[in-house]
């Protein structure tokens, strides 16, 4: 009596456990469904471009003035990737599934890719680096210009009713009573998309993430220009990946004033000296000004190395400063 009962007890503990592990094998290969990945051709190198654009830095007038209209001409696919609450950071499940998918996504590619996201490391998924190019803006600049953006809107999206609209508070009085649209936290952005998914990324402040932003960016970035120079970042893009953006700054000369400064932020109110120091004085600013004039600096070496050492758009070496010579070949 007792021992078939026992038994009994035993099949259907068996039981429920067959049960539990039918279950959770039906749970697993379902989330797995969900990030199927069709392989294709083989990929091929050098057909990815990802511009992990940060706001407010010229990157519409970039990406439309430039990556939008040129596809066609060059025979590439623009693609916007859209940051779910404009995250810029991915889970690691997502980033591998992000990186398959671009990867073997062959009919799209050549594939100008631009979004909101930190910086992701293919390499470390095992898979090809795609070609990384950015834009940086002055942070002081760029915060104030996203500060009255927020509030007044721009030429580009006029309908749009921003999240801050019918708030006149200026930038100065915004500092001056500890608001949080101005606090020098906001300065740290371009660090973070520079630096990437670790956690350090984001915490405001952390030389670490100043040092691995220089490191990626020096690494891993073809090319990072400014704002204020964007015509010298087009001009080098125009000769460095032709695939890409062959006849880029003809196209971007012929475009009207309305084009070319696609998107500027209706209202700005100078900051007052005052303002300015106590920004200045922040660890935000010093590092993101750190990061911002390391980047200059480098492009500005690349700019004279192409353009002959003059610095000289006109002067921009169109003729490689080479050739090949004493070949010998076997076939
Ligand atoms: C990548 O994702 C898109 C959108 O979900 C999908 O349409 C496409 O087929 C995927 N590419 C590959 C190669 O699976
Ligand atoms: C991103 O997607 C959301 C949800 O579909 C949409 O509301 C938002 O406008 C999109 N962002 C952009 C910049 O198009
Ligand atoms: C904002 O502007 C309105 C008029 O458009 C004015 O009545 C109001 O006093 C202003 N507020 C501040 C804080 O300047
Ligand atoms: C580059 O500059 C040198 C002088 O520094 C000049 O002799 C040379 O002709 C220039 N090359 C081109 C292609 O302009």
């Amino acid at each position: 009596m007792i021992s078939i009962s026992r038994n009994g007890l035993l099949l259907s503990n068996l039981f429920l456990f067959l049960l539990f592990v039918l279950y959770f094998n039906h749970q697993i290969s379902n989330l797995q469904q969900e990030r199927q990945i069709s392989y294709q051709k083989t990929p091929t190198y050098g057909s990815i471009i990802i511009y992990n654009r940060v706001p407010k830095t010229g990157s519409t007038t970039f990406t439309n003035a430039v990556a939008y209209d040129l596809g066609k001409q060059n025979g590439f696919t623009t693609v916007h990737l859209n940051m779910t609450k404009n995250k810029p950071v991915m889970s690691l499940p997502d980033q591998e599934y992000f990186i398959r998918n671009v990867s073997s996504w062959t009919d799209m590619q050549p594939m100008f890719l631009h979004g909101h996201v930190s910086f992701i490391d293919f390499t470390k998924f095992g898979y090809p680096q795609p070609i990384y190019i950015n834009l940086l803006r002055e942070p002081l600049d760029r915060l104030l210009s996203h500060y009255y953006f927020l509030r007044f809107g721009d030429n580009f999206r006029v309908g749009l009713k921003r999240s801050r609209a019918g708030n006149n508070e200026t930038f100065d009085q915004c500092v001056q009573r500890g608001g949080h649209d101005c606090d020098v936290k906001q300065l740290w952005i371009q660090i973070p998309y520079f630096c990437g998914h670790h956690t350090f990324c984001s915490e405001v402040g952390n030389r670490e993430a100043l040092e691995t932003a220089k490191r990626h960016l020096i690494e891993h970035y073809l090319l990072v220009g400014t704002s204020d120079r964007m015509r010298d970042f087009i001009a080098i893009l125009d000769l460095s990946l032709p695939k890409f953006f062959r006849g880029a700054l003809e196209h971007f000369d012929s475009l009207d004033e309305t084009r070319s400064h696609l998107r500027s932020t209706k209202k700005k109110i100078e900051p007052s000296d005052q303002t300015i120091s106590i920004i200045k004085m922040s660890g935000a600013y010093q590092l993101e000004r750190e990061f911002y004039d390391f980047a200059r600096n480098h492009f500005d070496a690349i700019f004279m190395k192409a353009t002959n050492g003059t610095g000289k758009l006109t002067n921009l070496l169109r003729k490689s400063q080479f050739h090949y010579e004493k070949i010998k070949t076997f076939h």
